[in-house]
């Protein structure tokens, strides 16, 4: 398990960068996967794991990866339906152990129609995992109807670690540092939807600032135009130690950089 974890969140710092592209598995091919390979490969080298479910993994990535891999486990919905939650697992404990993956992770919906199911699904699955020490990472997963503030996302994220989730990933708001304080294993920020380069660099720096241990952003590394300088200073934030505005000076120059070629 220690060993896994520490494949994810780097020892030396206590700190990662993971990459989340898993969003097909309810989403469908959105904007900046379309042709996976295209968008992760050039990514990768700055990313501390990869989370990712098993369909894309098996078909555009290489068996040479060298980047750890967090599967995916949960799914069975679509974003055509109105109630996101009704979730089950998807893919095995075994099978993850066959991809080789360093940890895998589900969504849980707290306070959403499916609650419980979830949360069983998180249970069980943590069961099984700790019988191969395999980590298990909740993303506790906001329904359209659920308010994204720190006393639910507090709730959601200490619910996730008491059933025995070994991190926690969640989405920043006013107040984190109360969520960070509550949740009692690592917690990392989704990015959620796109949002200017500038916002995104400082969302990272005031978690990290708030006790979060790192990132698991997806839209707003895979649909920057600048991928490479985006997820190269969000390192920099979280591996780094770099304030926002230091950040920022680096992607305006590694954009640059980009341009010039
Ligand atoms: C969906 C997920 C995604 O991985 C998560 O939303 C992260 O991606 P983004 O930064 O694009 O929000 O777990 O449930």
């Amino acid at each position: 398990m220690k060993n896994r974890l520490s494949r994810i969140i780097n020892p030396k710092t206590g700190h990662t960068v993971m990459l989340a592209v898993d969003h097909p598995y309810f989403q469908g091919a959105i904007e900046g996967l379309v042709s996976p390979r295209e968008t992760i490969w050039p990514l990768l080298p700055y990313a501390d794991a990869l989370m990712i479910a098993r369909g894309m993994l098996r078909n555009t990535m290489d068996a040479g990866m060298e980047t750890p891999v967090i599967l995916r486990v949960s799914g069975g919905i679509s974003i055509l339906k109105e109630d996101l939650s009704d979730e089950e697992i998807t893919t095995s404990v075994r099978e993850a152990i066959r991809l080789n993956a360093s940890a895998v992770a589900l969504s849980v919906y707290v306070g959403s129609p499916h609650e419980k199911q979830t949360l069983v699904n998180l249970s069980n699955l943590v069961n099984e995992c700790e019988e191969y020490g395999m980590p298990v990472l909740a993303v506790t997963a906001v329904g359209r109807e659920m308010a994204r503030d720190a006393r639910y996302l507090g709730l959601a994220s200490r619910i996730a670690a008491e059933l025995g989730a070994h991190i926690v990933k969640t989405y920043y708001c006013e107040g984190f540092e109360k969520v960070v304080e509550g949740c009692p294993v690592p917690v990392v920020i989704a990015g959620g939807k796109k949002i200017p380069e500038q916002e995104s660099l400082k969302m990272a720096y005031d978690a990290l600032q708030a006790g979060a241990v790192g990132l698991d952003y997806g839209r707003n590394v895979f649909q920057s135009p600048d991928s490479v300088a985006m997820i190269r200073s969000l390192r920099a934030v979280v591996q780094e130690n770099y304030t926002a505005d230091e950040a920022l000076e680096l992607f305006n120059s590694l954009k640059g950089e980009k341009k010039k070629d």
